[in-house]
This record gives C-alpha cells, sequence and structure tokens, in this order.
C-alpha cells in the first residue's frame, strides 16, 4: 500500500530518519525509479514546493500532471474523497496537494490505492518544509540536543512553525517563539515551546538558530499589526540584528523584503534560505520515494 503524509505527527522518528538517509543518498547522486503518474493540485500559490515536487517526480521517473487554482473541481466543491477516487479510477499513483484549508482530520483517504502528500494546507502543516529546515539544521549542527530554536513572526498562521517545532523538539532542541502578541497563538502547549519572548533583540541573545516566518497577509482576518514599517522595525530581521545573531537564520520564503527580513542580508553568510531551497528537491524526491515505493 501506497504511503500518506499529512501531518509531521504521522511520522515515527525511523520514518524521519529513513527518510534524511534517502534525502542524503538522493543529494549524492545516487536515483531510484519509479513508475507511474503524480497529479499536483496546488490550490495555492507556489515557486519552491510546487517546483521541487515536480523536478523531483521527473528524477524519479514519474510523470506528472499539474492543476492550479480554478482548474480542479475542488473548487466546485468535489470533495477529497472524491477527487481522490477519481484520481484513482484515472490510473494516478499520488496527488500532491496544497489547498487553503485543513486536511485534517479526513480518514477517507486511508486504505486507498492513491498517495496523498501534504504540500501545505491552510495553517495546518507544511510536513516537506518542516522537514527540509531539520535536515538542513542537522547538516549545519551536527546533534540538535539542546539546540535553541527560536521561530519569529507570524506564527499565528504558520503551518511551518506546526511542522517544524514538532520536528526539532523531537531531536532534543529547545524551541522558542517571538511576535506580536496578536500573531501567537493563544496556546502553544501542543508545540513543546519553551521560551515566549516580545523582545527580538533579547530572543535573538538567546537563539542559535533563528527562522524568520513570512507575514501571511492573505491569511489576515483583522488588523493584526500597526503597519508593515513598524513590523519590520520591533520584529524584522534588520542589519544592525543580522550582526548580533549568534549562529544561523532561516526562511522558508518567500520573503516579504523589509517585511521579515532586510534585503541586503537575506543570502549573506548566517542565511541558510538558499541551503533550504536545495534541500527541498532532495527532501520531496525522499517523500515520493518513500510513498511510493512499495506500493
Ligand atoms: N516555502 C514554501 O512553501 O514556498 P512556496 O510557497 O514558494 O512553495
Amino acid at each position: 500500500m501506497p504511503k500518506h503524509l499529512i501531518s509531521v505527527r504521522d511520522l515515527s522518528k525511523e520514518d524521519i530518519d529513513l527518510l534524511r538517509h534517502l534525502s542524503k543518498r538522493f543529494r549524492g547522486g545516487e536515483r531510484e525509479t519509479l513508475e507511474g503518474d503524480v497529479a499536483l493540485f496546488f490550490l495555492e500559490s507556489s515557486t519552491r514546493t510546487r517546483l521541487s515536487f515536480e523536478k523531483a517526480c521527473r528524477l524519479l521517473g514519474l510523470r506528472t500532471y499539474y492543476a492550479g487554482r480554478g482548474e480542479s473541481s475542488i473548487e466546485k466543491g468535489e470533495s477529497l474523497r472524491d477527487t481522490i477516487k477519481t484520481l484513482q479510477a484515472l490510473g494516478f499513483r499520488a496527488l500532491v496537494l496544497r489547498v487553503p484549508f485543513v486536511l485534517f482530520p479526513y480518514e477517507g483517504y486511508k486504505g486507498e490505492e492513491i498517495s496523498l502528500i501534504n504540500a501545505g494546507d491552510g495553517t495546518h502543516q507544511h510536513p516537506t518544509q518542516g522537514l527540509i529546515d531539520l535536515f538542513t539544521a542537522i547538516e549545519v549542527f551536527g546533534s540538535l540536543e539542546n539546540l535553541k530554536v527560536l521561530y519569529i513572526g507570524d506564527i499565528l498562521h504558520s503551518r511551518v512553525f506546526r511542522s517544524g517545532a514538532y520536528l526539532f523538539g523531537l531531536y532534543g532542541a529547545k524551541v522558542g517563539v517571538c511576535g506580536p502578541k496578536t500573531l501567537i497563538p493563544s496556546d502553544l502547549s501542543p508545540f513543546g515551546v519553551e521560551q515566549v519572548f516580545d523582545s527580538v533583540d533579547e530572543a535573538i541573545e538567546w537563539a542559535d538558530l533563528c527562522i524568520w516566518l513570512r507575514l501571511q497577509e492573505e491569511r489576515f482576518t483583522e488588523s493584526y499589526i500597526p503597519s508593515k514599517e513598524s513590523y519590520f522595525l520591533q520584529f524584522g530581521l534588520t542589519k544592525e540584528r543580522y550582526k548580533r545573531l549568534k549562529g544561523y537564520f532561516m526562511h522558508p520564503g518567500p520573503v516579504n523584503l523589509y517585511v521579515d527580513v532586510d534585503a541586503e542580508v537575506v543570502y549573506l553568510d548566517k542565511s541558510l534560505v538558499l541551503k533550504q531551497v536545495e534541500m527541498g528537491l532532495y527532501v520531496r524526491m525522499a517523500v515520493l520515494y518513500w510513498a511510493l515505493k512499495d506500493g
């Protein structure tokens, strides 16, 4: 049976270690071949996730079929269950989905012969991005035991935080958050957060690895910040803060320049942004291979 990846919480530590091993092998140039068709449904826009999944499929020998916003019947109200059954009848092996709604709880996909892979669902999960950030951090720091990982910015709307915080905790890191009170979830207990900071200047003194998040204005249902200018000054990665970073910083992309991060520091030495992008291809090859190799 094919495997599904909806949430990082569905993965065992053995699964994650296997995915890291596969990512390393693919990154080192080793190749595996799979056969069949993969549907990529992206109801939200994407550059990195969409193109790296598509390239990953092709490097594994899988054929890709893409449907973007306004191009699938999900937007006419067709249920996920019926979508999956339809794709299965057409002989697809996997459906990679990016959607503005939450895929959990959805039990209907279990037992189906098509693999469902979450490429980002609403504010819920972005499993492959969480794995990218984890594996990039392991590559840079080695052991993550007691490493201080700080998420900064729009925590409330971040599926990257919800996937990554769990994974970092699983590997022994301490997770902190910093952002405007309006953009921090009222209950952080499910995410294993050990530190909450009001001041980003204090927070970056604490952190070994800072992960700036994108301010997700498209999900704002009210006015969470006074202005983007004041948000950048209070919480953004300015040139001055960049100099004071103890370790490295990440950003999942796309970066809002001069809102999340100053344009002049995005690709400087302490930035892992492009390492994350590069890792994305191999993580997605690993996830597809893991999901489909026994299917
Ligand atoms: N990080 C991320 O998911 O980027 P895209 O929206 O460009 O895929």
